[in-house]
């Protein structure tokens, strides 16, 4: 009897404290996905105080505070991969089409299913399985010093090889992502045989050396030192916006020159594979590529938003152009050619 009591006492005391502890596995498993699903990490290449803003204005919407972990674009993705499924980020944003796919090559994205970025981004700026999305248009289109080069002979980039171009034209150099997207894009669009043709031409009329800064190559065409260069819109618009005297009566003297198709690249963003809130990570993305808050992301740094020209005033004294049909997807899977052609036409 005492035994039995003993036993079920025992017995009921084990409930008491296997309950007990379930209980608390599962007040701490409630607060853990309380915070997860109020905290959205992101990991950004991004460095821009208006897009703390934006973030500010998302946890006014959503009640998702968003923590901002910054550092240089490769760098953030070596550190997605390093820390793998413990990773504690849930959205990568970075700029260039051959980061996405690398990022997404690494298995570092999980695809999402959104109607809102479907709707919201077009079909060539995203990954067709929804691991990535653009979140802004970056223009490279050609700027010329008209002092120094007609802008009427620059057409297309093919005009660049052009023999009227000799010493006069600046160039990023090779390991610039930007060269290579602008590789791909011709790559994609004219074939392997043409691209050689056509960087032949081109590299001969570098003037060298390569520039590792579109900062100091648009500056070099208002100076005159360079008659041609191809670069990102936001770097004039910046220059034109600049507090430097100097700068801006510089960056006044550079004719943008939309040749046709012009190559556009991207900032982009995905859901992390790790994502502990994947849901919150997801409306992050679908506020960011929204038209309103698409047009301040796109603005802070002067680039166009996904979808149309946007208000920006200094992007809009530039006029608009053709996007390449190339989507954000074919840029990044010719990369590697790219490069490889780029380095067998003595691209630096
Ligand atoms: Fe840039």
């Amino acid at each position: 009897m005492i035994q039995s009591l003993f036993n079920a006492r025992a017995f009921r005391l084990g409930l008491a404290a296997a309950g007990s502890l379930s209980l608390l596995g599962a007040v701490t498993t409630v607060t853990q996905a309380q915070n997860r699903n109020q905290v959205v990490n992101v990991y950004s290449g991004r460095h821009y105080n208006t897009d703390k803003e934006l973030y500010a204005q998302f946890t006014r919407q959503t009640g998702i505070r968003v923590n901002l972990i910054e550092g240089k674009d490769d760098e953030m993705i070596e550190r997605l991969r390093r820390e793998g499924a413990n990773s504690p980020a849930d959205v990568l944003v970075t700029v260039d089409a051959a980061r996405l796919i690398r990022a997404q090559e690494m298995n570092l994205f999980r695809p999402i299913n959104s109607a809102a970025l479907k709707r919201d981004v077009p079909a060539n700026l995203r990954d067709p399985g929804g691991h990535w999305f653009a979140l802004t248009r970056r223009a490279r289109p050609v700027m010329v010093n008209p002092a120094q080069v007609n802008p009427n002979l620059i057409r297309t980039y093919g005009d660049l090889s052009r023999k009227e171009l000799r010493g006069k034209l600046c160039m990023r150099d090779r390991s610039s992502v930007y060269s290579q997207s602008l590789t791909a894009d011709v790559l994609q669009r004219a074939g392997k045989a043409t691209t050689e043709r056509w960087l032949t031409g081109m590299v001969a009329n570098v003037k060298q050396p390569f520039f590792t800064s579109d900062t100091t190559m648009v500056r070099a065409v208002g100076q005159g030192e360079c008659g041609a260069a191809v670069a990102n819109t936001y770097y004039l618009a910046r220059l034109l916006n600049s507090d430097n005297a100097t700068d801006k009566a510089n960056a006044r003297k550079v004719k943008v020159v939309w040749v046709n198709p012009t190559h556009v690249n991207v900032t982009g963003g995905g859901v992390t594979r790790s994502s502990g809130n994947p849901e919150g990570a997801r409306k992050l993305l679908e506020f960011l590529s929204s038209p309103t808050a698409g047009e301040g992301y796109a603005g802070a740094n002067n680039e166009y938003p996904v979808k149309g020209w946007g208000n920006n005033p200094t992007l809009r004294s530039f006029g608009t152009f053709t996007a390449t049909p190339v989507t954000i997807k074919q840029l990044g899977q010719r990369n590697r050619e790219a490069v490889q052609l780029m380095q067998q036409a003595g691209w630096k």
